[in-house]
Order: C-alpha cells, then sequence, then structure tokens
C-alpha cells in the first residue's frame, strides 16, 4: 500500500508549484486555505497528483512560527543532503531516462547512479531538499531479505563499495523557479 501524501514546508512557494509540475510533471490537484492555530495566522496547504500511489503537499506559512525558516530537511537539519530525501517511483529505465532529459532540458544538472538493485536520477528542488526518481531493475529475493535481516542485526557488517555517480549537465540556462543542482555527495540510495 502506498502513503496519501507527504506534506513539507516551503519558503517559495511560486518556485517550488514550478518545479513539481514543471520539471516533475506532476499536477496539482487539491488546495485547502485556512487558518493556523495561532490567532491571525494562516497556511496554504497544496497537494500534487505524481501519478502514483501518493500525494506530495507543501505548506505555505503565514505564521510567524515559520520565520526564518529552513526548509531543507536534510542540510537545515546538519546532515548531508542525501540523508532525509524524496524518492519518487519511475516505471522502468525508459522511463527513468525520460524523466532524466525532462530535468535536463530544463537546465537542471543531475546525478545519476546505478545502485545494482535499482537505478536513480538525482536533483535538488528549490527548498534544497533532495529529489529522487528510481527503479527497481532487480527482483527482490528470499536471499535480499536473509541479508537484510542479518545487517540489522550486525553490529560491524560488513561495507558494500560505495556508489559510482554519473553526472548530467542541464543543457540550457536554468528555467525560473528551478534550482536544480545535483547532490556534491552520493547518495546510498
Ligand atoms: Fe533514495
Amino acid at each position: 500500500m502506498g502513503f496519501h501524501h507527504i506534506a513539507l514546508a516551503t519558503t517559495d512557494l511560486a518556485a517550488t508549484h514550478s518545479f513539481y509540475t514543471d520539471a516533475m510533471g506532476f499536477d496539482l490537484a487539491k488546495a485547502v486555505v485556512a487558518p493556523t492555530d495561532l490567532p491571525g495566522s494562516w497556511a496554504k496547504h497544496l497537494f500534487y497528483d505524481t501519478g502514483g500511489d501518493g500525494m506530495i503537499a507543501f505548506w505555505d506559512l503565514h505564521d510567524p512560527r515559520a520565520d526564518g525558516l529552513d526548509p531543507r530537511i536534510s542540510e537545515g537539519l546538519g546532515l548531508p543532503v542525501w540523508v532525509n530525501h524524496l524518492a519518487f517511483a519511475a516505471a522502468d529505465l525508459e522511463d527513468l531516462a525520460a524523466r532524466r532529459e525532462r530535468w535536463l532540458d530544463r537546465g537542471i544538472d543531475v546525478m545519476e547512479i546505478d545502485h545494482g538493485f535499482c537505478t536513480s536520477i538525482y536533483t535538488t528542488d528549490p527548498n534544497g531538499i533532495l529529489v529522487e526518481w528510481c527503479t527497481d531493475t532487480a527482483p527482490y529475493t528470499d536471499a535480499d531479505r536473509r541479508q537484510a535481516l542479518a545487517v540489522l542485526l550486525a553490529t560491524e557488517p560488513p561495507l558494500e563499495a560505495p556508489p559510482v555517480p554519473v553526472f548530467h549537465h542541464g543543457r540550457h540556462p536554468i528555467t525560473a523557479g528551478h534550482t536544480g543542482a545535483a547532490p556534491a555527495t552520493v547518495p546510498a540510495t
């Protein structure tokens, strides 16, 4: 079962809308505008249909508790950009390539990694959030499940080789509203 939605705060609604519609291909599906629990404050809550099993939603907060907000869900916490991130499912490698070309056509730089069991492309959204498209390239087996349980329980598990990234540079000057920086550091998945 998929999730219904993930909700995140943005400090640049216009750029976020442009990225998730134009660069990601999602559709704005629903908006709620309501007071927050702080008198005099309010918020827009915008939901985007990802075409899959879960929507992505953003908060545009008009609330003093959001003053000075850092919307980066990883680097804002002092973590590398690849730790907390959003990964959307591509149908297959052909679909993944089409989504990579869509990003590159908009001037967005892309990192691509073949993880062995899945292949991913990465960039960052206008909020500084790592966004990934990922497609499985191998079935998940009983051996995988046994290995995963062993890793779960291991205190000093053997380390795999780090993933090898391939960088693709956007073809045109970046479109207004996009950020499109490929991550400088390498995600594990
Ligand atoms: Fe990931």
